[in-house]
């Protein structure tokens, strides 16, 4: 099984299993991690946004128009921001890492 790791606010390094083809919302909410979501994956809010660990960035797919507009209004924005309903669990994305908003991000 795939793992993924979240960095919560409080420094705190989860690191949880990852069902192949889930988007990191899915697996966060699944894992009781303290992300949003609140329109459920389809690019209306930005409530999932994460920062995705420089080494990983290159690894995720592309980012869309639709989810950098969203981007734009999410706090705490870094140059590896991403929403993390869009980046869908892959074989190649296992052990990727990513901090909260907030969260220190000491890679
Ligand atoms: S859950 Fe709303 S954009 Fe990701």
């Amino acid at each position: 099984m795939a793992t993924v790791t979240f960095i919560e606010k409080d420094g705190n390094r989860k690191e949880v299993e990852a069902p192949i083809g889930l988007s990191l919302m899915e697996i966060s909410h699944k894992h009781g991690i303290d992300i949003e979501g609140a329109c459920g994956g389809c690019l209306a809010c930005a409530t999932c946004h994460v920062s995705v660990s420089p080494e990983w960035f290159e690894k995720i797919s592309d980012i869309e128009e639709d989810e950098e507009d969203m981007l734009d209004l999410a706090f705490d924005l870094t140059k590896t921001s991403r929403l993390c309903c869009q980046i869908l669990m892959s074989e190649e994305l296992d052990g990727i890492v990513v901090a909260l908003p907030g969260a220190p991000r000491d890679w």
